[in-house]
């Protein structure tokens, strides 16, 4: 979407994973100090984005939202007069029916999605300050039809209030089964590409509730083609720091969001993040990966059922490559540099985890533990045109 925003992949913070309902402005703005502190924001990770239940499930005599009256009794414009005084940026959550998710599924009680308040729920976001709006489709029925209708209402709706909002959209419930239908790149700046993640390798789903990392990489990976600046696959938020996964398994999810150009939003309670969940988070030479300008997500260059090999070109001719193991004991994963699309004689490796460098003349290869994944910056030679650009609806130029 050309609004402006999400050139690059958002990254960030949300509260859904951790806290579900339970949250208020101490944990947002607690969470806020965390991220200033720990170096997460300085990182990138400025959006701070509060999901469901933010509100009183009471619009106003006006139709206007309210901020929950004990969960955020200073109200969402001092929130985000906070978030913006510390250098970050303030997201909200809102349904295009009637109802948003907890209210549809959880019956809790009450009625406030945006269904026929679109512009007045808009110009009160860009009012509050609201610089990215989660915009969530919380019922099974509908057509795809209806889902393009509904999201380019609210699309449109946030370009009239002439505030830039990152606009990230989930179609999931409908089509929970099969994954986007189409490319909503001329909706939204990134839109959920499978149902809910949770804090686990493999849940056996193929693309129902809940998924774990190794299902949603089968889902987002053959989406590659669709991602391109200001538009994103969105294979959900991170489950880094939140158990449920070895460490292993947790480096190869941010290895794997990384080179897929996925939305970095971190999900753990970043207050008591510990040591090895903030390298995880922290590694810049995968942040710098998945924030390369090109926009391009890793196209896969094999998978043999157990190794899976992605390559992500980046704008300066360098190629990053991710060589996974799915399978459960170690093995060796390997490819060549003229399958990730270099010509020459001699190039240098650095591996985005140890930084550590070696050179080859062709083969790209590691030794990755079970559900491991290995990330290597491939610099030399030279690499083929950058790929042919296209028009996009309504966009400035895309990517094919
Ligand atoms: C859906 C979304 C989640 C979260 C919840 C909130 O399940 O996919 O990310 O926003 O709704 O109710």
């Amino acid at each position: 979407l050309n609004n402006g925003v999400g050139r690059t992949p958002p990254m960030g913070w949300n509260t859904w994973n951790t806290f579900g309902c339970n949250i208020s402005e101490a944990l947002i703005r607690q969470t806020a100090d965390a991220l200033v502190a720990n170096g997460m924001r300085d990182l990138g990770y400025r959006y701070v984005v509060v999901d469901d239940c933010w509100f009183n499930p009471d619009r106003d005599a006006q139709g206007n939202l309210q901020a929950h009256p004990t969960r955020f009794p200073s109200g969402m414009r001092a929130l985000g007069d906070y978030l913006h005084a510390r250098g970050l940026l303030f997201g909200i959550y809102q349904s295009p029916m009637d109802q948003t998710c907890a209210q549809y599924f959880d019956a809790f009680p009450g009625s406030t999605g945006s269904l026929g308040h679109e512009a007045q729920d808009a110009r009160q976001f860009a009012a509050w300050g609201v610089d990215y709006l989660k915009y969530d489709w919380c019922s099974p029925n509908g057509t795809i039809n209806d889902q393009v209708t509904a999201f380019a209402r609210m699309r449109d709706a946030l370009a009239a209030t002439g505030r830039p909002i990152l606009y990230s959209i989930n179609s999931n419930s409908i089509h929970a089964k099969t994954g986007p239908l189409r490319n909503w790149g001329d909706v939204a700046n990134i839109w959920r590409t499978t149902e809910d993640i949770t804090n686990a390798w493999n849940t056996g789903q193929t693309n129902g509730y809940p998924m774990g990392i190794q299902n949603i990489v089968n889902v987002n990976v053959p989406l590659a083609s669709y991602a391109a600046p200001g538009s994103f696959n969105d294979p959900d938020m991170l489950e880094v720091g939140n158990g449920g996964m070895t460490d292993t398994e947790m480096r190869s999810h941010f290895a794997l969001w990384s080179v897929m150009a996925s939305p970095l939003i971190a999900g753990n309670d970043v207050r008591n993040a510990n040591a090895a969940t903030l390298a995880i988070l922290r590694n810049q030479n995968l942040v710098a990966i998945n924030q390369d300008s090109l926009g391009l997500q890793a196209t896969q260059v094999s998978n043999d059922g157990t190794r899976r090999v992605l390559a992500k070109r980046l704008a300066n001719g360098d190629v990053a490559v991710a060589l996974f193991n799915q399978g459960s004991s170690t093995t060796t994963v390997s490819t060549t540099a003229a399958a990730v699309g270099k010509t020459g004689s001699s190039f240098s490796l650095r591996d985005a985890w140890t930084n550590a460098t070696t050179t080859t003349t062709s083969s790209i290869s590691a030794s990755v533990p079970a559900h491991g994944t290995v990330v290597y910056r491939l610099s030399g030679g030279s690499t083929g045109p950058t790929p042919t650009t296209f028009r996009l609806r309504g966009e400035a130029s895309g990517r094919c």
